[in-house]
């Protein structure tokens, strides 16, 4: 037997890997992590939503929201890698404006458990941002962190994105913490540098559900974890603040 894979058919090229769309994809796409709270957010947000795409357990759906325009929602999975994956995937199938709804660790003790954070720049403390070339920081699209700073009624912040939820290495938040940052995640900065590569738009809102201890020689396990039902609420909120800052730029470019 060969060892040579036949190539991709013609007809399949250019057509994603990952992705197997069965509805038509928005130009403006929410990204939660969570498969589920994208089903969440679909039902909550738009007008008879169609199943997008369920391979991978990555799901997505497409429907009109009430501003009449089409709108996406599509999980990344967890991390870099799967989000790289996917946003990769979406740009290629056309979107040009993402915006990730996803959770954080908050290290800034002003902050509790649901609230919510603009990503103002995402330091680069993963794998899959550094193998793409992003330096020490990346920057969302300017216009749309605006947007989503006047939705969720806050300033941008810096926040930092990593590769370990469960991190065992004492100092680390404290490391991203001194660097600026008020929160972690897993998938902001990968997005950043991806939109930033590829030529679109993207901002991060971030909602709070594990508040960090950054005290002297703790590591990351030490952590306050939001209840279930919480996080199913916020979830929403997510939703609904991206969707006012999108539909408020479609109403000013009216
Ligand atoms: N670490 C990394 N990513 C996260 C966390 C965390 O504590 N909480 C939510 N996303």
């Amino acid at each position: 037997m060969s060892h040579i894979v036949p190539a991709v058919p013609a007809a399949r090229r250019g057509s994603p890997i990952h992705l197997k769309p069965a509805a038509p994809l928005a130009e403006r796409v929410l990204l939660p992590g969570d498969p589920h709270r994208a089903l969440q957010v679909a039902q909550h947000l738009l007008d008879k939503p169609r199943m997008l795409n369920h391979h991978r357990g990555l799901w997505g759906y497409t429907g009109e929201a009430p501003d009449g325009w089409p709108l996406s929602v599509q999980s990344t999975g967890m991390g870099g890698p799967s989000a790289a994956i996917v946003v990769e995937e979406l740009i290629g199938l056309g979107a040009g404006t993402l915006v990730r709804i996803g959770t954080c660790g908050a290290f800034d003790p002003a902050l509790e458990l649901g609230d919510l954070i603009v990503a103002g720049e995402a330091i680069s403390a993963d794998g899959t941002s550094a193998a793409l070339g992003a330096e020490e920081r990346v920057l969302p699209h300017g216009g749309l962190t605006a947007a989503l700073a006047r939705a969720a009624w806050g300033a941008p912040a810096p926040i930092a994105s990593c590769d370990l939820f469960y991190d065992q290495r004492p100092g680390q938040a404290k490391g991203w913490r001194a660097r600026g940052a008020i929160a972690v995640e897993m998938e902001t900065a990968t997005l950043f540098r991806l939109a930033e590569l590829r030529g679109v738009r993207a901002g991060s809102l971030l909602a709070v559900s594990d508040l960090l201890d950054t005290s002297p020689g703790t590591s990351v396990r030490s952590r306050e974890r939001i209840a279930r039902e919480g996080l199913e609420a916020v979830g929403l909120r997510l939703g609904e603040v991206a969707y006012a800052a999108l539909s408020t730029e479609k109403a000013l470019a009216r």
